[in-house]
């Protein structure tokens, strides 16, 4: 029951707790600027300067890999191993530690490692897999920083798989540890585990989420809400696994593979049973959570999800087991000890099919939960599933590659990987850009180049902003995009609306143009069609400084390639897609990709992009204040341009938003527009968006920007503006900088 409370000590009077109101509980409207300064240097044990990627490249990975596969069959009492081997487990570990990858925003994965901490170390989902983390320990202790709990993780279910008889396709290190939960992802709208209110209309369920309930790596195993309906949950993990980026072919692979090993547990009632979750419990329990009470609470006592029962009758080998059962049998509706809906076949006679996990005298009839029934009930996994029942090896083929997709798809491209096992094969998904194949120019020949480009024709607006629609499709979450490849000028981005696409298309015949030109006067050197939009950008950075007094050098690196259409995932890139950005004051009410005004104030949209970008506040302050000086905005609008001097790289943007004889009102124009007019005279001088006032009202922001509109404030902002384009252009180069 309650326990009585000192009402002084209740959680949300405490400073000290997560409890205590803070800021946004009085003002819930406020940009949370805190997604830009996570992670910081102070919550790092490890220090600035360690380097997580020299430090995989000296760990003994063989060694490691033979450790824990000797962990696989050394069961331990406090928690034992179904069948003597915890590579089932292990499965599931690693497949829930990337499962959370959603492509829509790039967000979750096991990339980071996050399902050690809150929200998702404690999600009914994922019951119990706390054991299996910490069965993990003495190995993560054994090889300390050289070896990441990312890494750790995926490499477990790798190793697992191994051990059980599957070909894995490869492992690729490289996952950073952070040291506190990511507090930028949208996990959903409920406050209750399993809460529900995602779904509007015909089950739609709403971005960017990738499951159906709070709570839930995907979809609920008995059916939508419980209902036992095969169909209706083909139709739910159709939804869920696309946006994972999986098509049917790797859902029924990665489903069937799965369910291949292990079993599901429900010994008993979980609500009679089990005590709260790890992030609830008790401090004794040491971040263990569920505890449970019934009999022996492990073992043949476990309970997980409630459901019970193993698919096959050799849940540690990858054999065929899984379709042979799920064609070979009827299947009809039954009850776990614990009340969950699950299914064993009509056929009496299989009873003694499958073995006890703990018990070798006891048998049991082998299960399918109904999220498998829908790999034959759904018309269009059916003859997939088909396939893969005459095809092992296919099967296993396809099971390997997806299973590599799963667990490597928030990594970014193939360069980033570490160790022995990457395959040689570049995937599709892997976003490739072929590597420069002649010598690179250098600083000569930019320096000629650079001239052309400011003589091509083209306006500083122009060589500004097609730079940074190149290099703004990068986003953080999952290291896609950016100006290398040169996809600007293929399907999908050339169409894309932030695009300008007709104006693209100009501007980028004029830089073909530039470079085929100057390539022909070359002697052997080459520059990429993706270097010259960069540098485009960089010379007229260069000649707004110019122009306002200020000498700068912008920085450029060449290097970049040029990819191919057959190297682009269309479908895969259209997520990508700007549907409004800030920092050009494209805004498309009305008319973005999810419709209307995506539900999101637009400064909170030039937030989110801001975090895409790993921008900081100061970063995102001074993007925004000098593409506006510059003038580069979406279809050379007037919106935000607040200064006299357009084309010129100055803080005059702060100053004019700061300016005290200024004021501002809602436009009737549009509901996102505001005019500044004159104190004094009442004139009418400026018009601008939230995304720009929201430099004068945030209280933050406000400050950030008073640096930049004050004293010495111009030559901090012209530096501060270079470092932050150059940031930005060179956010994919993953060959500079891991
Ligand atoms: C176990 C559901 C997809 C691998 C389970 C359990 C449930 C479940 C309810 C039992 C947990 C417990 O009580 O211990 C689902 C659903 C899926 C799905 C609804 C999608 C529709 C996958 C995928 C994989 C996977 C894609 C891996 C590729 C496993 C393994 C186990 C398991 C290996 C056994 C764990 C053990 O023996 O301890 N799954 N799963 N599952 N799942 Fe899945």
């Amino acid at each position: 029951g309650p326990k009585a409370q000192c009402p002084f000590m209740k959680p949300q009077h405490r400073h000290t707790a997560q409890g205590a109101l803070s800021n946004g509980d009085w003002w819930p409207e406020q940009l949370n600027l805190r997604m830009l300064h996570q992670h910081a240097p102070a919550a790092d044990p490890m220090g600035t300067d360690f380097d997580y990627r020299s430090a995989f490249m000296e760990l003994d990975f063989q060694a490691v890999k033979r450790d824990i596969q000797a962990l696989l069959t050394d069961s331990q009492d406090w928690w034992p191993a179904d069948y003597g081997h915890y590579g089932p487990m292990f499965i599931r570990m690693a497949w829930h530690s990337a499962g959370t990858y959603r492509v829509q925003d790039g967000r979750g994965g096991g990339g980071h490692s996050m399902l050690r901490f809150a929200p998702l170390n404690s999600w009914p989902d994922n019951a119990n897999l706390d054991k299996a983390v910490r069965l993990l320990w003495p190995i993560k202790q054994k090889y300390g920083a050289n070896l990441s709990w990312g890494d750790l993780l995926i490499l477990t279910g790798n190793v697992a798989l191994e051990d059980m008889g599957l070909q894995t396709f490869g492992f690729g290190g490289g996952r950073v540890d952070l040291y506190e939960p990511e507090g930028d992802i949208n996990w959903g709208p409920e406050t209750d585990w399993l809460g529900d209110e995602r779904y509007t209309g015909d089950r739609e369920l709403q971005n960017p989420l990738g499951a159906v309930q709070m709570g839930l790596i995907y979809v609920n195993p008995e059916g939508p809400n419980g209902s036992g309906d095969p169909v209706a949950s083909a139709r739910d993990i159709r939804e869920t696994f696309s946006r994972m980026a999986m098509n049917d072919e790797e859902t029924v692979a990665l489903i069937a593979g799965g369910h291949t090993f292990g079993k599901v547990h429900g010994a008993a009632s979980p609500a009679e049973n089990v005590e709260r979750e790890p992030e609830g419990a008790p401090l004794e329990q040491m971040g263990l959570g569920w505890k449970n009470n019934f009999e022996s609470g492990k073992g043949e006592h476990t309970i997980s999800s409630g459901l019970e029962g193993a698919w096959t009758a050799k849940p540690t080998e990858w054999d065929n087991g899984y379709f042979e059962n799920l064609f070979k049998y009827e299947w009809k509706q039954t009850k776990s000890p614990a009340g969950a809906t699950q299914w064993i076949p009509t056929d009496e006679s299989v009873a003694n099919l499958v073995p006890d996990a703990h018990d070798p005298v006891k048998r049991h009839a082998p299960i399918m939960l109904t999220s498998d029934l829908a790999l034959i009930k759904d018309e269009k996994y059916l003859p997939i599933s088909k396939r893969f029942h005459d095809d092992p090896a296919y099967f296993a083929e396809t099971f390997a590659r997806a299973w590599y997709k799963l667990t490597h798809r928030d990594m970014g491209p193939k360069i980033r990987l570490l160790g022995p096992e990457v395959p040689e094969e570049e995937l599709l998904w892997q976003d490739p850009v072929p590597a420069p194949d002649a010598p690179l120019i250098g600083e000569a020949e930019i320096a000629t180049l650079k001239e052309k480009l400011l003589g091509c024709g083209l306006s500083l607006q122009q060589l500004v902003s097609t730079a940074w629609k190149a290099a703004a499709t990068f986003r953080g979450t999952d290291l896609r995009g950016g100006a290398d490849g040169a996809r600007l000028r293929l399907a999908p981005q050339k169409d894309w609306d932030a695009h300008e696409p007709e104006e693209l298309a100009k501007v980028l015949e004029v830089l073909e143009a530039v470079q085929t030109d100057f390539n022909a006067g070359l002697d052997g050197m080459k520059v990429s069609l993706a270097d010259t939009i960069v540098l485009g950008g960089c010379a007229a950075v260069e000649a707004a400084a110019r122009a306002a007094g200020s000498d700068v050098t912008v920085p450029f690196t060449p290097g970049r390639g040029d990819a191919s259409q057959e190297q682009t995932d269309v479908e895969s890139f259209a997520w990508l897609e700007p549907t409004a950005d800030g920092f050009r004051n494209y805004m498309p009410f009305g008319g973005g990709r999810d419709g209307g005004d995506h539900g999101f104030p637009p400064q909170e949209l030039l937030l989110d992009r801001a975090h895409a970008l790993n921008l900081s506040a100061p970063e995102m302050t001074v993007l925004v204040g000098g593409m506006r000086a510059i003038g580069a905005t979406h279809g050379g609008s007037k919106l935000g341009v607040l200064t006299n001097t357009p084309g010129q790289l100055n803080n005059a943007f702060f100053t004019t938003l700061l300016d005290n004889d200024l004021t501002w009102k809602k436009s009737e124009r549009c509901a996102h527009f505001y005019e500044g007019s004159s104190r004094a005279t009442g004139d009418a001088k400026w018009i601008a968006t939230a995304v720009d006032l929201v430099f004068g009202s945030n209280s933050q922001l406000r400050a950030i920007s008073e640096v930049y509109a004050s004293k010495g404030g111009n030559d901090r902002f012209v530096d501060h503006f270079v470092k932050a384009w150059t940031k930005v252009m060179t956010l994919d180069r993953f060959d500079l900088h891991a």
